[in-house]
């Protein structure tokens, strides 16, 4: 961590983050063609560590999460860093400029950042090109969501917003191992839980379901309400087949016990990432895990994920796979690795020899 933590973020964290994070996505562009070769430095190789999931092979149990890199333009580098997969998006159907800035905030003292993008990006026609000839190490997963089309646009029909998923579907399939649906971007301007309607989500899966997918499809869904969100979104996803899981994104809001000071967060826009969106995530994986067929879907897990140890909790609360993003930005590159070192050391405390028997360990036992 020596030239991240002294040289790199002090300078990083001098600037705006939304600028930060541009240059560092830039950089990662850049060096793209160094991916292969640094991944055979960066990742372990090891078969204890191997699972499949959804019918794909994923290396490792610890991938980048969505929104570091959007658009796709530094996969192949993020895939050198040691992931075991990597999400880009959320991709909606149009062009989207996001919510005005600012719109990103680090909250050093709870290592984590509050993101009200509101889902930027190129438009899933863009995306999707760029990467018509991509081929990574590692599953490649694609987040949709629907366009943002900024706070003074007309509301649109519950016909019009599937249709926008159904379209970033068809374009994106193509080139994703899997698709993730963001059901629950907490920072698109008109704040409506859309989705929180279960009509509305079967609606969705049906539209989905009649285009033909191929490849496994998680619902990424907001973690607010609990059980009674995991209650619906399990009885709205029965019906559609090629739902393959579940994943919760980060509660809107402002989550309680944050060591930022109160007059900080309090005028401080959007969703709270890093470790204090832990605990939620965690409650809501045990209790899909315990509800769920588990012989038909599977949970990946994020929220605060910085270490072998906080990969390995979520991975006995029920997760099969786990992603980081926050950890990142306040670790480094680094981290990947150590966390995929650590999480190994847990394992051979513990004689898991496979990590698809730690799943749910912990779910089960309570
Ligand atoms: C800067 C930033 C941008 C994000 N953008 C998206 C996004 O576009 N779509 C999405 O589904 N989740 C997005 N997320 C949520 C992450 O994918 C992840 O679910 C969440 O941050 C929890 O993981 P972490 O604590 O390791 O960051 C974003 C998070 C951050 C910090």
């Amino acid at each position: 961590m020596g030239f991240y933590k002294n040289i790199a973020r002090p300078l990083l964290f001098r600037l705006d983050p939304e600028v930060a994070h541009r240059l560092a996505l830039a950089a990662a562009a850049k060096s793209a063609r160094a991916g292969p070769r640094l991944r055979n430095s960066t990742s372990i190789a090891d078969e204890r560590l191997e699972s499949t999931v959804a019918g794909l092979s994923f290396p490792s149990p610890i991938g980048l999460a969505a929104g570091f890199d959007k658009n796709g333009v530094a996969v192949d580098l993020l895939a050198g860093l040691g992931f075991g997969s990597i999400e880009i998006g959320s991709v909606s159907a149009e062009f989207s400029a996001g919510n005005p800035r600012p719109r990103l905030f680090r909250l050093p003292e709870d290592r984590a950042i509050a993101v009200a993008y509101g889902v930027p990006n190129d438009g899933a026609a863009v995306v999707a090109s760029r990467l018509q000839w991509t081929h990574l190490a590692v599953p490649l997963g694609v987040n949709i969501v629907k366009t943002n089309l900024g706070s003074g646009a007309p509301p649109e029909s519950a016909d019009e917003i599937i249709a926008d998923y159904v379209a970033s579907a068809r374009l994106l399939a193509p080139i994703a191992d899997y698709l993730m649906l963001n059901l629950s971007c907490p920072n698109t301007t008109d704040g409506r839980d859309f989705f929180v309607d279960r009509s509305h989500l079967e609606a969705c899966l049906t539209a989905l379901g009649e285009i033909g997918l191929t490849l496994p499809v998680f619902l990424k869904v907001s973690p607010l309400g609990g059980i009674e969100t995991v209650e619906r979104m399990l009885a709205a996803a029965d019906g559609a087949s090629f739902v393959s899981g579940f994943m919760f994104n980060l509660p809107p809001g402002k989550p309680a016990g944050l060591k930022t000071p109160q007059d900080i967060w309090r005028t401080t826009p959007g969703a709270v990432s890093g470790p204090p969106s832990r605990a939620l995530a965690e409650f809501c994986i045990r209790e899909t895990w315990r509800r769920m067929d588990r012989d038909r879907y599977a949970i990946i897990g994020a929220g605060g994920v910085s270490s072998g140890e906080d990969a390995y909790r979520m991975i006995k609360s029920g997760a099969s796979l786990t992603q980081m993003l926050t950890a990142l930005i306040y670790e480094g590159p680094a981290i990947v690795r150590r966390a995929t070192r650590e999480l190994l050391r847990l394992m051979e405390r513990d004689g898991v020899r496979r990590i698809s028997e730690a799943v749910g360990a912990e779910a089960r036992q309570e």
